[in-house]
C-alpha cells in the first residue's frame, strides 16, 4: 500500500507533541538552576579606585558589568580617567583582565574561582552589583559585590588599603546563596593582572637547613606555579611570597617597578603566574586546590586568607620596606615590640642535661648580658622519656627523673638571675613511643589500611578534629601552668603530612588540609585570648612555617636550623626581602658549625646574628674568656641599636647574590640614627678590599658621627669622625674587609 504523506506527518506531529513535553519535564526535574536574574542593570562604567598614599589599584566595572583590573601602580590624581581606557591587549577569548576570573563564560585561563554546581555544571560568571567603602584609622576597606546570574553564588572581594604602608590586602568571601550545596574546586584569595613587556619573578624555595633559597626567572608564556602540598611544615619547599620585577632582567634594589606579594596561609598554598597570549600576566594566590574541593552548603560562606601586595617604583628595597612597615603595624603579633636576647639550650646541650646543666647555662647567659634562657627539647615524658627524638612527643609531663626539681625551679632561678624563661613544645605531633599514641590512635593523621610513615620517628596529630584542637591548646595551657615564670614558648612542628586522612572527617576527607590549618588558627586564637603577652616563636624544623598567616599569632620565627653564619647570610637576606628583621631569630652557635662544618670567626657570627633578633645557642662553658668578653661586648652594643633592627627601615647595600660582599643598614624613621652591617663572604682581590658601599637611607643634608662597634681599633679610616650624609651616600664609606669573614658594624648618630 502506498503511504499517505499527510497522515504520516500528522502521526509524527502527534507523537512529537506527546513525547516532547514529558522529555522536557524530565529535564526540568534534573535541572537545579534557572537562568533567572537580570536584576543587574547594565549601564555606565563604574570606576573603583583602591588607593594608598602612593599607589593605586583601579578596578572598573565595565558596561557589561564585568569587573576588570585596569591599573596597579603609582597613584594618579583622577582615577576616573581609567573609566574610558580601552585596552588593546586582549586574550584571544576576549575576556579581558578580569579582577577575579572565574571558570565559565569566555574566560579560559587559570581561574581564581572554579565552582562545580549540583547539576554537574562548571560555569560561573560574576557581575558587579555594587560596592561600599569605609575607613578605620589608616585602613580604607573597599568591598565589591559580585554575583553569578544563574546560581545565586555571591562573591565579595574585600580590599584593605593600608594608607601609609602602601600595602593592599585582599580576600574573598564566597556565599552560597542558592538552595543546593556547591563544590569550590579552586578558590584563590585574589587575582592581579599586570601589563609589562618583561616579567622577572623572584621566589623562594628550600628545604631543611637551607630555607629561602632564591630563584629569579624571566617568565615565559604559560603558567609558573609555586606550591606546597606538604600539609604541615609547608614552607620547607617554597615560600608563599614573591617579588615581581617589571621590564628588567635583574632584581634591582633601588630602581624599577617591583610588586611584592605574599599569602597569609600556613597550609597548602598555590601561587600561579600565567603569561597569556596578549603578554599580560595574571597572578593568583590562594589555598592549594590539591585534594581540597570544598563543599559549601546552602547559606554558607567561605572566607579565603589574605593575599598581600605592595607596589614600588624604587626597586625591591622600597617593596620590602612597605611590607615590613605593614607587618610591624598589622601583620606580626606583637610587632613593634623588642623581643629579648636569649640563650637556647638546643645546640649547647641537645637532650643531655640535668637541672645543674641548665642552672649553669643560666648563670653564663646572665653573665654575658643575655636576657632570657630557653629550655629546648628533652624536658618531658616519663614512661617514654624524651631523651632522644624517638620517644615522648605527646606526653607533656615533666620528666622528673631528669629534672627532679621541676620546671618552676629552673624558671624561678632564671628570674632570680634577671633573665626571662622560655620552653619548647611540639604539640601537633606524637611519637608512636608515647602514652598518647596508645590512648588516642584515632587522633593520628592516617588513611585506613595505609602505611603510617614516620618522619623523625613521629606522626602528625589530626588538627581538623576539635578534640585534638582542645588537646593541643591544653599542651600550651598546661605547660604555662608548670611555672608562673614562663615568658616564652618555642612552638615546633617537625614533619610533613603523609598519607593524609582524618578519622574525624569520615567521608569529607577533602576538608582535611583546609581544616587542619584552620584548626591551628583556632588553637592560636584561644592561646592569644588567654596569653596575650607570652612571646611565642614559630619553629618548624627551622623555617618550615614562615608566612603571614602564622605571624598573626606568633611573635617571631626560627629562621633556620642552619646556624652557620655564612649560610645565614643567604637565608636572612632572602627572608628579609619579605619578612621584617624583628621576626628573624638568629643565634650565634659553636664552630665547626653543627650543620655545615664551617668555621667562621666569632665576631662574624655575632655580626650576622645581630642583624636579626640576637640569641646564642651553644654551651657557654666552651667559650674562652676572650670569646666571652667579645660576646659580652657584642651583646651590649646590640642593646644600644637593636630598636633600629626591630623597627627601623632596611636598606640593603650589597646583595650576597651579586658579589663577594653583603651589607645592609637599618635607619630610624627620623633618619637620625642608623646601624650598618658589612661583611666579606669571599676573598677577592686585595686591591678592592676597601669596598665602597653607598649608605642609602641617610638624610643627605645631615652630619653623622660614624663609630665602628665591637672593635678596639677600627680598620676604617673614617670611624669616630663626623661625615656628611651625602658623602656617605655617594662613595665616602669604604670599610676595609680584606679576608673572608671579615665584618664590620657601624653605628651612626646625626649631630
Ligand atoms: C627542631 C628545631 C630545633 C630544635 C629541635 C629539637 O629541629 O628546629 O631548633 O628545637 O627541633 O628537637
Amino acid at each position: 500500500m502506498k503511504k499517505n504523506p499527510i497522515v504520516g506527518a500528522i502521526f509524527l506531529m502527534a507523537a512529537f507533541l506527546l513525547l516532547v513535553p514529558s522529555a522536557q519535564a524530565q529535564k526540568t526535574k534534573k535541572k537545579a538552576y534557572e537562568h533567572t536574574v537580570v536584576e543587574i542593570p547594565a549601564g555606565q562604567r563604574t570606576v573603583i579606585p583602591v588607593e594608598t598614599e602612593h599607589t593605586q589599584l583601579v578596578l572598573v566595572a565595565q558596561a557589561n558589568r564585568v569587573l576588570q583590573t585596569l591599573h596597579y601602580g603609582n597613584r594618579i590624581a583622577d582615577p576616573q580617567a581609567f573609566g574610558s581606557l580601552r585596552t588593546f591587549r586582549d586574550s584571544g577569548n576576549g575576556s579581558g583582565p578580569m579582577a577575579f576570573p572565574t571558570a565559565g563564560g569566555k574566560y579560559l585561563g587559570e581561574p581564581a574561582l572554579h565552582v562545580k554546581y549540583t547539576d554537574g555544571y562548571h560555569n560561573t560568571e560574576l557581575y558587579y552589583t555594587g560596592h561600599d567603602v569605609h575607613r578605620s584609622g589608616d585602613v580604607v576597606t573597599t568591598e565589591i559585590r559580585l554575583k553569578d546570574y544563574v546560581t545565586q553564588l555571591e562573591v565579595k572581594l574585600v580590599y584593605d588599603a593600608y594608607q601609609k604602608e602602601d600595602v593592599i590586602c585582599t580576600h574573598t568571601e564566597i556565599l552560597n546563596a542558592g538552595n543546593l550545596p556547591v563544590e569550590l574546586v579552586q578558590y584563590a584569595s585574589g587575582s592581579l593582572y599586570v601589563e609589562a613587556d618583561r616579567y622577572l619573578l623572584t621566589h623562594f624555595h628550600g628545604g631543611w637547613a637551607f630555607e629561602m633559597g632564591m630563584d629569579s626567572d624571566i617568565l615565559t608564556h604559560g603558567t609558573k606555579v609555586i606550591e606546597s602540598r606538604r600539609g604541615t611544615q609547608v614552607t620547607q619547599c617554597n615560600n608563599p611570597s614573591f617579588l615581581l620585577s617589571l621590564n628588567t632582567d635583574r632584581l634591582q634594589e633601588n630602581e624599577g617597578e617591583v610588586i611584592a606579594g605574599a599569602l597569609a596561609w600556613s597550609g597548602n598554598f598555590r601561587m600561579s603566574f600565567e603569561l597569556d597570549e596578549s603578554d599580560r600576566l595574571n597572578v593568583l594566590a590562594g589555598i592549594s586546590p590539591h585534594a581540597s574541593a570544598y563543599t559549601l552548603a546552602s547559606g554558607a560562606t567561605f572566607v579565603t586568607p589574605d593575599m598581600i601586595y605592595t607596589y614600588s617604583r624604587r626597586g625591591a628595597g622600597q617593596a620590602s620596606r612597605n611590607l615590613h612597615a605593614w607587618a610591624r603595624h598589622y601583620g606580626v603579633y606583637g610587632g613593634g615590640n623588642i623581643n629579648p636576647t636569649l640563650l637556647n639550650s638546643w645546640e649547647g646541650a641537645y637532650f643531655n642535661f640535668t637541672t645543674e646543666t641548665l642552672l649553669r647555662m643560666i648563670d653564663d647567659a646572665a653573665g654575658m648580658g643575655l636576657e632570657m634562657f630557653v629550655l629546648d627539647d628533652g624536658w618531658f615524658a616519663k614512661d617514654f622519656p624524651r631523651n632522644s627524638d624517638n620517644a615522648g612527643l605527646g606526653d607533656w609531663e615533666v620528666n622528673t627523673d631528669k629534672l627532679p626539681e621541676g620546671i618552676d625551679y629552673v624558671a624561678s632561678y632564671a628570674h632570680e638571675k634577671g633573665l626571662r624563661f622560655g620552653i619548647w613544645i611540639e604539640p601537633e605531633m606524637v611519637n608512636p613511643q608515647s602514652n598518647l599514641a596508645r590512648n588516642h590512635p584515632e587522633w593520628v593523621v592516617q588513611s585506613p589500611g595505609r602505611e603510617m610513615y614516620q618522619s623523625r620517628n613521629q606522626w602528625v596529630l589530626d588538627l581538623s578534629n576539635p578534640a585534638v584542637q582542645d588537646f593541643v591548646f591544653g599542651v600550651f595551657d598546661n605547660t604555662m601552668q608548670l611555672s608562673g615564670n614562663i615568658d616564652y614558648i618555642k612552638w615546633d612542628c617537625n614533619r610533613t603530612v603523609a598519607n593524609f586522612g582524618s578519622e574525624y572527617l569520615d567521608a569529607d576527607q577533602d576538608r582535611f588540609y583546609v581544616e587542619y590549618t584552620q584548626g591551628i588558627y583556632n588553637v592560636m586564637r584561644r592561646i592569644r585570648e588567654k596569653y596575650p603577652d607570652t612571646i611565642v616563636q614559630c619553629c618548624s624544623s627551622g623555617g618550615g612555617r614562615v608566612d603571614y598567616g602564622a605571624l598573626k599569632y606568633f611573635n617571631e620565627i626560627w629562621t633556620s636550623d642552619n646556624t652557620d653564619a655564612l649560610s645565614r647570610v643567604y637565608i636572612q637576606y632572602a627572608t628579609n626581602l619579605i619578612y621584617p628583621a624583628c621576626v628573624m631569630a638568629s643565634h650565634v652557635s659553636a664552630v665547626p658549625n653543627h650543620q655545615t662544618g664551617n668555621v667562621t670567626p666569632l665576631k662574624f657570627r655575632f655580626d650576622i646574628a645581630c642583624s636579626g633578633r640576637l640569641g646564642m645557642e651553644l654551651q657557654p662553658r666552651n667559650l674562652t674568656d676572650r670569646e666571652k668578653a667579645l660576646a659580652d661586648r657584642c651583646i651590649q652594643s646590640y642593646k644600644q641599636y637593636r630598636d633600629l633592627v626591630f623597627n627601623g627601615d632596611v636598606y640593603r647595600l650589597a646583595s650576597p647574590y651579586d658579589g663577594d660582599f653583603y651589607a645592609l643598614m637599618y635607619v630610624s624613621q627620623d633618619r637620625k640614627r642608623a646601624v650598618v652591617f658589612t661583611y666579606c663572604i669571599k676573598y677577592q682581590n686585595r686591591a678592592v678590599g676597601g669596598h665602597v658601599f653607598r649608605m642609602d637611607g641617610l638624610d643627605p643634608g645631615k652630619q653623622y658621627k660614624v663609630t665602628e662597634l665591637n672593635v678596639d681599633r677600627s680598620r676604617w679610616w673614617g670611624s669616630g669622625k663626623v661625615h656628611a650624609g651625602d658623602f656617605l651616600m655617594e662613595g665616602g664609606f669604604n670599610p676595609l674587609l680584606l679576608q673572608t669573614f671579615d665584618s664590620a658594624v657601624f653605628y651612626l648618630e646625626a649631630q
